[in-house]
């Protein structure tokens, strides 16, 4: 009895949550009147950049006059997968959501599918083989992020003659740019037998799990040259551990991360990170004209990738000022 009450408890939170940050409007279903509903399922709120991904479309969507049904699946799956079928039994206009791994999902974008309601892929990928299942995949390429880290570390040694050794703080397991951004770095840096991955584990994109992966790296790994950790916020809480082991970041061990939010471009211009690849998050302007063309039918692109750059040090003190995120 207990169970089943609980289970209604959570069910009506759930409904709440997938409702609050609607930006007007409700119901859905057409976009007849002009208006257009878009179900959003977000991946959580692990990161600076999921902070920042998930104001993009928020404020994109007020912008654009879309109403948007919000839900924050917490990096579970299966959340996502329940925030899908309540959009689609809603009749939303088009469904998007950041996949928070990439494989699982065709039997629940075939039910989008069959209920005839447009699926956009933002930030990141599915595998699977039926592309048909979604229209387009808005989002950043994460294999050449990594390759870029990879390039980066290369050059930084290319005198070296010993061995390099490098750590990895993997992002959440599973997930595209986790895949994408081990796997390009592995093929940049595997031409040269030098560099070392010592030691590679998931941080799952947080600050709190970088901190602790990091210790655990430090005590059974005395000699670590290098840190590349796959986001700002697990390279921010290794910078902790590292300090806290009495070593400097940035000198005894350097540190390369992904996304360029501020509180990374801030530890890169105080010179404790060396260099960042830029993950843009700002996805929402581009999402919001995506999600207006499928719902008229009009055909796109059916892949859209971000512009991104990279920073060193320099550079971060250059436009630390007018980082918007
Ligand atoms: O999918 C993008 C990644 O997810 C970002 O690099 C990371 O910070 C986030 O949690």
């Amino acid at each position: 009895m207990l169970k089943r009450i609980s289970a209604l408890v959570l069910a009506g939170l759930t409904a709440m949550s997938m409702t609050a940050c609607g930006s007007g409007g409700g119901g859905g279903g057409g976009g007849g009147g002009g208006s257009i509903t878009m179900g959003f399922s977000q991946v959580g709120a692990e990161s600076g950049w999921r902070t920042a991904n998930t104001k993009s479309v928020q404020d994109s969507a007020k912008t654009a006059g879309i109403t948007l049904k919000f839900s924050d699946a917490q990096q579970k799956q299966e959340n996502q997968i329940k925030a899908i079928r309540s959009y689609i039994q809603q009749k939303v206009d088009v469904i998007a959501f950041s996949p928070v791994v990439e494989s699982g999902w065709d039997t629940v974008l075939k039910e989008a599918k069959d209920a005839k309601i447009p699926v956009i892929l933002t930030d990141r990928a599915v595998d699977s083989k039926d592309t048909s299942l979604y229209k387009t995949f808005l989002g950043s390429d994460f294999v050449e992020e990594g390759k870029k880290a990879g390039q980066w570390l290369v050059n930084e040694y290319k005198d070296a003659k010993d061995p390099v050794n490098i750590v990895e703080l993997q992002g959440t397991t599973g997930s595209a740019p986790a895949n994408d951004r081990k796997s390009g770095f592995q093929e940049v840096i595997g031409a040269d037998p030098k560099f070392k991955i010592i030691a590679s584990q998931t941080g799952d994109f947080t600050r709190a799990k970088g901190k602790e992966v990091m210790e655990a790296f430090l005590k059974s790994n005395p000699d670590i040259d290098v840190l590349y950790a796959h986001n700002d916020d697990m390279g921010l809480g290794a910078i902790e551990a590292i300090e806290g082991a009495g070593k400097v970041p940035g000198k005894d061990i350097k540190i390369i991360t992904v996304d360029a939010v501020k509180d990374g471009m801030q530890a890169l211009a105080d010179g404790k990170i060396n260099f960042i690849v830029e993950c843009s998050p700002l996805l929402g302007p581009q999402l919001m004209d995506l999600a207006k063309k499928v719902v008229k039918g009009e055909q796109v692109p059916p892949r859209v990738v971000t512009e991104e750059t990279t920073f060193t040090q320099e550079q971060a003190k250059q436009v630390l000022s007018s980082r918007q995120y």
